[in-house]
């Protein structure tokens, strides 16, 4: 007599089961060590970090204070600007940016002088500075956060 496919296949399963959850016992802890260790391509990182700016920006921003003013980008205190867009990345989050207050990581780029730094925090750059940092505030904003930066890192 012939035996019920459906049993035999229940069978080779059964068979097959442990062998499959050691394999996923090996691949899982992978996946999840993998995400941690930090070696995330910097692009897919920047553009992770800047889909997840709005965010930021709606947690830190002083709009409990005055929303209306802020909505308004009266010239802001580029302090403030700093930490609400740029801190993400260059407050040590990311650390492909060079961090504010660390003369070390700055010096090298301050060299460059300033017009070189206001071009790449307005155009962006390949190692991953997104243009105006995700933002849309003005140039001359944007250029006064970059003297705040600066004036924190040397
Ligand atoms: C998503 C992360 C991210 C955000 C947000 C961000 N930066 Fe950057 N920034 C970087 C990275 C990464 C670099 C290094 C890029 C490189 O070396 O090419 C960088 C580099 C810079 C530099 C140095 C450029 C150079 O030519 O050496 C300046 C200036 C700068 N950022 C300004 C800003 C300002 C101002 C803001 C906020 C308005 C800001 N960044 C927001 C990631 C970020």
């Amino acid at each position: 007599m012939k035996q019920k496919p459906s049993v035999c296949l229940r069978d080779r399963i059964a068979a097959r089961a442990p062998m499959f959850l050691a394999l996923m016992g090996l691949a899982l802890p992978q996946v999840v060590f993998a995400a941690e260790d930090g070696a995330m391509d910097p692009r897919q990182e920047a553009a992770l970090l800047e889909r997840i700016a709005p965010v930021g920006k709606v947690n830190t921003g002083q709009a409990a204070a005055a929303p209306a003013a802020a909505a308004a980008a009266a010239p802001a205190d580029p302090a403030a600007t700093y930490k609400t867009v740029c801190a993400a990345c260059h407050g040590g989050g990311l650390p492909t940016a060079p961090k504010v207050g660390d003369a070390g990581q700055w010096k090298a780029r301050i060299a460059k002088g300033k017009d070189a730094l206001y071009t790449s925090a307005l155009n962006g750059t390949p190692g991953g500075m997104p243009p105006r940092g995700g933002s849309s505030l003005d140039d001359a904003t944007i250029k006064a956060v970059v003297d705040y930066m600066v004036a924190q890192s040397q």
